[in-house]
């Protein structure tokens, strides 16, 4: 089994980076979007990251044409009917997901595989919302999906064996390294990172400045510090992520620091809405909050 086009439900952060690594792999992708307005902004996403690209001589023009060329952007589902492979990356609410899920059980084949890219929700749930549990698939790519080699490829106990096999090597022939495991909350490598990133965040409340603890880890040699990093990957998924595993390993380090707690409140979401534990005006940007 293998795939010749594969389509992406959602093109935040997360879906545009999958669907520019597919694209970059060669793949016939379709991205698909709920309205023009999300649309055009999922194709700036990865017109903005091949761009940099461009910037950084790695990619020409041509190449970054051939790249978005690639991808059928669209607000039709119908256009993920010959789809051999459907990867969702909407929001992490299960109704949400589960509306997706309906929608592709009436527009894919009976052999498609239909994948999650979910990080905090228990990947075998998501399935029992389908129709089709045992075509569902985790695929949970890293941030930012263009850079990042880890992809974990989560199997539940209803998963189809040739699924998981087939999505495991679609992830490799991407240049990615696949890790395939059972579904369990934060799977591994969230469940690891996020012990040491709660911490960062209870460290800052309780009086340690940002520079302090951002510097004390890329000192050791950790390309950001884990303040910096939370702010990548967004304060309301890292806020989502502890509460899930620390629902399963009620380990105090998983628990989610009230000051992550406020800031997601707030809208301080981290690079994404210009404010985290740091203020940015540009990516990359930082003066401490
Ligand atoms: N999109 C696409 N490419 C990007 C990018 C982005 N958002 N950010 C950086 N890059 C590329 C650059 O173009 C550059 O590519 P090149 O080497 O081919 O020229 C390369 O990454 C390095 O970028 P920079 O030189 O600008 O910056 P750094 O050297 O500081 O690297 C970084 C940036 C790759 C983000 C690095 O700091 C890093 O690896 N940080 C840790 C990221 C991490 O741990 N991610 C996992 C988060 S956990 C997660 O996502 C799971 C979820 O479930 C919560």
């Amino acid at each position: 089994m293998s795939f010749e086009k594969v389509g992406v439900v959602g093109l935040g952060t997360m879906g545009a980076g999958i669907a520019e690594v597919l694209a970059r792999g060669g793949i016939a992708t379709v991205g698909i979007e709920i309205d023009d307005e999300a649309l055009a902004r999922g194709r700036a996403n990865v017109a903005s990251s091949t761009g940099r690209a461009v910037k950084r001589g790695k990619l020409t023009e041509e190449g970054q044409a051939e790249i978005l060329g690639r991808i059928l952007f669209s607000t039709d589902f119908a256009d993920l009917a010959d789809c051999g492979l459907v990867i969702e990356a909407v929001p992490e609410r299960l109704d949400l997901k589960g509306r997706v899920f309906a929608e592709l059980d009436k527009v894919c084949g009976p052999d498609a595989v239909l994948a999650t890219n979910t990080s905090s929700l228990s990947v075998t749930k998501i399935a029992a919302t389908t129709t089709r549990p045992d075509a569902i698939v985790g695929v949970h790519f890293f941030n930012p999906a263009p850079v990042m080699r880890l992809v974990e490829v989560i199997f539940t106990e209803r998963s189809r064996k040739d699924f998981v096999d087939a999505v495991t090597e679609l992830v490799r022939s991407l240049g990615k390294t696949p890790v395939t495991i059972g579904d369990r909350a934060g799977f591994v490598a969230n469940r690891l990172l996020f012990g040491y990133l709660g911490p960062a965040a209870h460290l800052l409340e309780q009086g340690r400045t940002a520079a302090d603890i951002d510097a004390s880890m890329t000192a050791i040699g950790l390309p950001m510090g884990p303040l910096t990093l939370m702010d990548l990957i967004g304060l309301d998924t890292c806020l989502e992520v502890l509460e899930a595993v620390h629902a399963d390993s009620g380990d105090p380090r998983h628990a989610p620091a009230g000051l992550l707690r406020d800031l997601v409140a707030e809208g301080a979401l981290g690079r994404k809405s210009g404010r985290g534990f740091y203020t940015y005006e540009g990516i990359g940007s930082g003066a401490v909050v």
